[in-house]
């Protein structure tokens, strides 16, 4: 309780601010920024090194009203048939743009669900990027993946295709929880779509969990957990429910008087990651857990984890080509986010221009704040000495913001010339440390809660 009060005290559990997937963050980014900027920087790629690439396939058979993912609901293949061709237009448009040479080095399917995708098209979609961005070594391929919406046949177009990591979404396992959300889903069918990954040769297995759910008690959160630990997942992500009804509008089902308290989340997520702790898990950032020989884990004891648009990875590679409606590309001279809605993305693509209709074109600034933050939210310190080596003297404009994270946060935070390190007790209000570097500010957006 004496913690709660305390992160009370710091305006956990008033805040809202972002959760930093990207520096600048998507609300600030701009309509003057779009296809011709992305078309730029596509040719000034540097083929010597391998890009990522994200494909979004906005599709789902059923819609959980707690999902706030860009997505919407089919209950036929012919919408996303559509799609597939004009993802692979927007392939070829690319190829005419993108230098010889370039390869891929990370490759990921998220949505939506993209195994709604039938066999016939995984391998189609497969093929069309592989042809575009061939792929490097090594080579990693993840897909999201909804064990209601995938069966043997899908699982070995996926093993052709190459795909090395899953991700499974779970969320909850209570029946109380799932029926409060809108996403039935059974702890054998789980079960049974890992046991097919694994035996399709999958190697590495994600599961995503959610606290702050409807009906979601300490009890009910508890048994869930020990279900997922019988299921040895390499990673498990733990994100806190993000209640935005105003930009998700399926949230409008979700029964608010349901959702638990502040201090009530709060508890719910300190015994998940007490329960994934002593399983032998390695916490990472605010809301990923891992085995200690995962290539996550690694990258975050070595100091090597990064943040990008999927959450944490270990991915290294700093280019990110977004493919599909509202995929978001970090390219080296900025940000640029497709057009959101599908209808808009097949009308921009048919019409032979690129899919960028909002972006950012970074600042020396942008950079340098992107980074420490970026640090902030992987390693819960900022290295200034790393800062000052990478950006110049430029990088001593942050000092005073340290300066004024320490008089905000108090014992939580060490302030010296190396920078600033958050301590374990301090890690709750990272996000709200990190909006603190934020040189657009916060205010005017309506985030999710900080906690
Ligand atoms: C894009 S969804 C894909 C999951 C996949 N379609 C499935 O249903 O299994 C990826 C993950 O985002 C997370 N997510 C979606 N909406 C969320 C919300 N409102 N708050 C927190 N996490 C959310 C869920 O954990 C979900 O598994
Ligand atoms: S959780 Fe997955 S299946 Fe459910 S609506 Fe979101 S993306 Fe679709």
């Amino acid at each position: 309780m004496e913690q709660i009060d305390r992160l009370r005290t710091l305006g956990l559990f008033d805040s809202r601010v972002p959760r930093y997937t990207s520096y600048p963050t998507a609300p600030i980014f701009s309509r003057d920024i779009g296809a011709p900027f992305q078309e730029d920087c596509l040719r000034a790629l540097d083929p010597e090194e391998p890009v990522s690439v994200y494909l979004h396939v906005p599709f789902c058979e059923r819609l959980c009203w707690f999902c706030a993912c860009q997505t919407q609901g089919t209950k036929t293949l012919s919408p996303v048939e559509s799609y597939v061709e004009t993802m692979e237009a927007e392939l070829a448009l690319m190829a005419q743009m993108l230098p010889e040479g370039v390869r891929m080095g990370h490759l990921h399917w998220g949505g939506g669900t993209p195994t709604i995708l039938p066999p016939h098209l995984i391998a189609r979609v497969a093929a069309a990027i592989r042809s575009v961005f061939p792929a490097a070594e090594p080579f990693e391929f993840s897909v999201e993946t909804d064990p209601t919406m995938i069966d043997t046949t899908k699982v070995v177009a996926l093993q052709a295709a190459g795909m090395t990591r899953a991700s499974i979404g779970i969320q909850d396992f209570a029946p109380e929880v799932q029926e409060a959300i809108g996403r039935i889903q059974s702890f054998e069918t789980t079960r049974d779509c890992i046991a097919a990954l694994r035996a399709a040769g999958v190697t590495s297995l994600n599961t995503d969990l959610v606290y702050g759910l409807p009906h979601q008690t300490l009890e009910r959160l508890a048994r869930t957990v020990e279900q997922v630990l019988t299921l040895s997942p390499d990673r498990i992500a733990l994100f806190g429910y993000a209640h935005v009804p105003h930009m998700s509008k399926r949230q409008r089902l979700i029964d608010e008087s349901a959702l638990p308290g502040d201090e009530e989340r709060f508890l719910l997520a300190q015994m998940a990651q007490e329960m994934f702790t002593a399983a032998g898990y390695i916490p990472i950032g605010i809301d990923h857990f891992a085995r200690p020989a995962d290539s996550m884990a690694e990258a975050a004891v070595a100091g090597r984890l990064r943040r990008n648009f999927q959450g944490y990875t270990a991915d290294a590679c700093p280019t990110l080509i977004g493919l599909g409606a509202s995929s978001i590309s970090r390219l080296p001279k900025g940000y640029v986010q497709n057009a959101a809605a599908t209808a808009a993305y097949l009308q921009r693509i048919g019409s032979g221009s690129l899919a960028g209709t909002r972006g950012h074109v970074f600042t020396a600034d942008d950079r340098l704040r992107g980074r420490a933050i970026e640090q902030l939210m992987c390693d819960f310190r900022i290295d200034q000495r790393a800062l000052e080596s990478e950006f110049g003297p430029d990088a001593a404009r942050l000092r005073p913001v340290h300066a004024a994270v320490k008089a905000t946060f108090g014992d939580v935070v060490d302030l010296s010339p190396d920078g600033i390190f958050v301590h374990p007790e301090g890690r709750a209000v990272i996000r709200m440390m990190a909006a603190r570097y934020d040189g657009y500010g916060v205010s005017g957006h309506r985030y999710s809660k900080a906690s």
